[in-house]
């Protein structure tokens, strides 16, 4: 069976830590594409150099030229500005969607077959301009969050708990921003309810502390932002894609209808496999949690709206 090629556009660090945790559990070949050159095949070839020790069979190779990514089967969209300090996601806007208008135009030109993955933030409206832009079927477009957002989380608890994080399962729904919402009540430790096992205001600083996890990173780093754990999530959801593994993740998928919303990207848990997004899953929301992925959906439609009125 042919190998799998897995483009990741932008190699700073989220890039190329997506090309390392693809690279290390051997998803497919990875070719990392930058404007700047010398970065692209400098990190790749780094990393390339560390599979005879680590011992993947993959190649990585890196490159400014769309041309080496033909044929790929996912491409990730990691390119943008970062978020610095005292900058909201939404500051990003408008110099990030025209930088994925472009990458998807380029990079779909060469991989027409290709299942996209965007990162780039503000992640549900830059999902919204990749899918836009490309003209492809909602399935084949998706943004990660849900997965960093949950995974966040999830270890906040593990580590209140003193338990393992991998017995902490949730959901972290709503669009990747402020306005996310943890799901408490389809939280479990163990199969044991959370709200069982940690009293409700320390919880409810668990899930502030979880809503603002990437602006805790920015704050310590200074210049930069989170890319472990966002590449990470990343690279879980391109093998749930490349393995048809029919995942439950929570993505960033376009809704038509489902939670009484349309015409945007959200965060909402889907069947993740080899046709890409397969379904999205409707949870049984009470009424504070349908007020606040309402609030969610308002933040995420107003960013839409701009880029709308921007033409793009
Ligand atoms: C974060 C930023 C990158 O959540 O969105 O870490």
């Amino acid at each position: 069976m042919k190998r799998a090629k897995i483009t990741v556009v932008g190699a700073g660090m989220t890039g190329s830590t997506t090309a390392h945790w693809c690279a290390a559990a051997n998803l497919g070949d990875v070719v990392l594409i930058d404007v700047d050159e010398g970065i692209a095949r400098g990190r790749a070839l780094d990393l390339a150099q560390s599979s005879p020790v680590e011992g993947f069979d993959v190649d990585v190779v890196g490159t400014a030229d769309y041309a080496d990514t033909a044929g790929s089967d996912v491409i990730v969209i990691t390119a943008g500005s970062p978020r610095k300090p005292g900058m909201s996601r939404t500051d990003l806007l408008n110099v990030n969607a025209n930088i994925v208008k472009t990458v998807t135009e380029q990079a779909l030109k060469h991989s027409p077959d290709a299942y996209i993955i965007v990162l780039t933030n503000p992640l549900d409206a830059m999902t919204y301009v990749a899918w836009k832009v490309s003209g492809l079927p909602k399935h084949r477009v998706m943004g990660q969050s849900g997965i960093l957002d949950t995974a966040r989380f999830r270890y906040f608890i593990a580590k209140e708990l003193g338990v393992s994080v991998r017995d902490v399962q949730s959901f972290v729904l709503g669009g990747h921003g402020d306005t996310m919402v943890p799901l408490v009540r389809y939280t479990y430790v163990g199969g044991v309810p959370v709200e069982n096992l940690i009293p409700a205001d320390r919880l409810q600083q668990l899930v502030d502390r979880a809503r603002n996890g990437g602006g805790e990173i920015v704050q310590l780093l200074r210049t930069g932002s989170a890319y472990y754990a966002p590449a990470r999530a990343l690279a879980e959801m391109v093998e749930a894609v490349l393995r048809d593994q029919k995942r439950i993740l929570p993505v960033s998928a376009l809704l038509e209808g489902e939670y009484g919303l349309s015409g945007l990207f959200m965060g909402v848990p889907v069947l993740l496999g080899g046709s890409g997004v397969e379904r999205v899953i409707e949870l049984d929301l009470n009424d504070e949690e349908r007020a606040a992925f309402q609030r969610s959906a308002d933040e995420v439609r107003g960013m839409i709206q701009e880029l709308e009125a921007l033409g793009l």
